[in-house]
Order: structure tokens, then C-alpha cells, then sequence
């Protein structure tokens, strides 16, 4: 059994809205395996970016972690005090928000903010932590990084601040790594760069990562393990290659009909059916059974306990779970 990196036990937050609180992130529970990279998946809307934000503490204001533990190297980061919860964020815990407007600070040159990190965590003189945040740059494929250490973030364009802000999430080798859609805003190229660069990082330094997509394809060739979230709650989880073969849920299912195949001429994206349900107005039973070609009578009324998967970790929040593992059950 390898080392878990990072353990996080029923999270849920609460934010207070003009229509009453709503619960965007309710018992989630995960954990991320030293080594391994954990994808994070589901709609628009789902909480995956929220969630993050609650690991790190740094939710907007009117959102707040109403219970859960989140498990780091034996502490419980959401115990810590603020002081030391800042020291992790940018050494051990490396972080690629979903918006590189918020990395980097619009005042100070790209090249400066990487070096202050190197400089605060390994403090090796100015010099070569200048040449380590040039390194850096160059790593995330930053054309010409002598120049552009002193450019400011407004001079790059989106795809060049995405990977200044993963240039600085890995400046200090992290042993964990939460990066929130790190490479949607990069063409196809640079994406397959910085993905193959992560990896490279990964098996060097052991790196565990979290990692949030809406790029199946990615989870497919890049990530060891899956959670799939739906409305809040995660609904399935285990291992890449056993989740994609065989589904255990059937919006998982429902997720990977809705990749567009490649190796088809012209490439069709199936859009699920339906939305999901409005936080402030959930149906009682399982949150996708309105949606699902599978739902029957207890769907609608009981939300599913969770159904563990045979011989590997994970599973399902399903009724119908065993049925879709054993063959009854085909969700097209
Ligand atoms: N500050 C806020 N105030 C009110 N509601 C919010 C706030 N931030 C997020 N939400 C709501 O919480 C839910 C989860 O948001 P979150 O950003 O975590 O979704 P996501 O899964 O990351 O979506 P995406 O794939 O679009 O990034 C959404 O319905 C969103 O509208
Ligand atoms: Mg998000």
C-alpha cells in the first residue's frame, strides 16, 4: 500500500447566497497517493474548483468549511494556524488555481515572483535563484525566459501566465500538487509539454497530484485514479483504468459517451441530457437520478450508500452500482 499524500475526510462548505446557504461541496472525501496524480472531474458548476480552494484555505469570503478534516503529512491543514498553512502553500503544496490572474501579482515582474518563492524556501542568494526562476520558466516551455524574467504579467498572454503560474507552483519541488484546469487555456502542443514536464516532475520527486479537468483524454493518458463529482458530492471514484473500462455510476457513463472520439472523422461531442440540479433546490434521493436512463423508484427518495468496488480501491454512490459492474446493467 503506497504513502497517501493527501487524505481529505467528509469536506463539506457552506456559502451564504441571496437564496439561503447552499452546501456546493457536501461530504466529499478523497485522498491522493504519493506518486499518483487523482483527477478531478464533473461539470461546470460541480464544486471541483471550490474544493480545492477549501484544501488550501483560500475560499471566497462569504464560503466556509462547515466540517471535514484535510490531511497532510499527519496535521490536519484546515487546523492549522493561517502562519503555517502560508508556509506550505508555495513549498510543499504547490498550487495552479483555475484563474492565473490570481498566481500572479500584476505589480511585480513574472521572473521576480518566481524567484521570491525559490528565495523564501531555499533562500540560495540572489543570483542563482534568479538562474533557478530562469530554469523554471524555461521548464514551462516560456520562449526566451532571460528576457521575459522581466516582463510584467500583463505583457504575457493567457497560455504564457498559465505557465508562469505552474512554472511557480513547481519552482520548490512540492510533494503535492493542486492544479485546477492547469492547461485548458494551452493549445494542443504546449498542453502535451507542460502535461509531459508534470510527469517528468512527478517521477523525480514522488509528487503526488490533484488534479482538476474537464479533458477526459487527459485523465485517460495522464492520471492514475478518478473522482467524479456531480452536484457536490462525489459519486464515483478508483483507479483510471478500471473507472473508464467499466463504469460503476452511470454519470460516469453518461461523461464518457460524451467524449468526443478521436478516432472518428468527424469528432461528435454527446451532451448529457438535462442539467444538474440548482444547489438551493436538490431532490432528495440521488442528485442525478432526474437525469439518469437508469433511475428507478428508491433513486428518487434515497440518496445511494456507497458501493464499494471488488479487488481495487473505490466505487460508487449508486443503487444500481453491482448491476453496471457485473454486465446487467449498459448504460449507451
Ligand atoms: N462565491 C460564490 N458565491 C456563490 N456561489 C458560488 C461561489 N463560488 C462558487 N459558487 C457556486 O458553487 C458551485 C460550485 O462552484 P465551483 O467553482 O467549485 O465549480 P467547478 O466544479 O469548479 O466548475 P467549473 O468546471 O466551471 O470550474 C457552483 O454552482 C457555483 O455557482
Ligand atoms: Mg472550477
Amino acid at each position: 500500500m503506497s504513502k497517501l499524500a493527501l487524505e481529505v475526510k467528509n469536506l463539506s462548505v457552506e456559502i451564504s447566497t441571496p437564496a439561503g446557504v447552499i452546501r456546493p461541496v457536501d461530504d466529499v472525501s478523497f485522498s491522493v497517493q504519493a506518486g499518483r496524480t487523482l483527477a478531478l472531474v464533473g461539470e461546470s458548476g460541480s464544486g471541483k474548483s471550490l474544493s480545492c480552494l477549501s484544501l488550501l484555505r483560500v475560499l471566497p469570503q462569504d464560503a466556509r468549511v462547515v466540517s471535514g478534516q484535510v490531511l497532510f503529512e499527519g496535521q490536519d491543514l484546515l487546523a492549522l494556524p493561517e502562519e503555517a498553512m502560508h508556509r506550505l502553500r508555495g513549498s510543499k503544496i504547490g498550487t495552479v488555481l483555475q484563474d492565473p490572474h490570481t498566481s500572479l501579482d500584476p505589480l511585480f515582474t513574472v521572473g521576480e515572483q518566481i524567484r521570491e518563492i525559490i528565495d523564501y524556501q531555499q533562500a540560495p542568494g540572489r543570483a542563482v535563484s534568479r538562474q533557478r526562476s530562469i530554469d523554471a520558466m524555461r521548464s514551462v516551455h516560456i520562449p526566451a525566459p532571460e528576457q521575459r524574467f522581466s516582463s510584467y504579467p500583463h505583457q504575457f498572454s493567457g497560455g504564457m501566465r498559465q505557465r508562469a503560474a505552474i512554472a511557480m507552483a513547481v519552482a520548490c519541488n512540492p510533494s503535492l500538487l493542486i492544479a485546477d484546469e492547469p492547461t485548458t487555456a494551452l493549445d494542443v502542443t504546449i498542453r502535451m509539454q507542460v502535461l509531459r514536464l508534470l510527469a517528468e516532475l512527478q517521477a523525480e520527486h514522488k509528487m503526488a497530484m490533484l488534479f482538476v479537468t474537464h479533458d477526459l483524454h487527459v485523465v485517460r493518458y495522464f492520471c492514475d485514479d478518478v473522482a467524479v463529482m456531480y452536484a457536490g458530492r462525489i459519486v464515483e471514484q478508483g483507479p483510471v483504468e478500471e473507472v473508464f473500462n467499466r463504469p460503476a455510476h452511470p454519470y460516469t457513463a453518461s461523461l464518457l459517451h460524451a467524449i468526443p472520439k478521436l478516432s472518428r472523422r468527424r469528432a461528435r461531442l454527446t451532451a448529457i441530457d438535462g442539467q444538474p440540479p440548482s444547489f438551493s433546490a436538490l431532490p432528495d434521493g440521488c442528485r442525478f437520478a432526474p437525469r439518469c436512463p437508469a433511475a428507478q423508484e428508491q433513486c428518487l427518495t434515497q440518496y445511494p450508500a456507497w458501493q464499494t468496488r471488488p479487488a481495487v480501491a473505490g466505487g460508487a454512490a449508486c443503487w444500481r452500482t453491482n448491476e453496471m459492474l457485473d454486465g446487467r446493467l449498459i448504460i449507451q
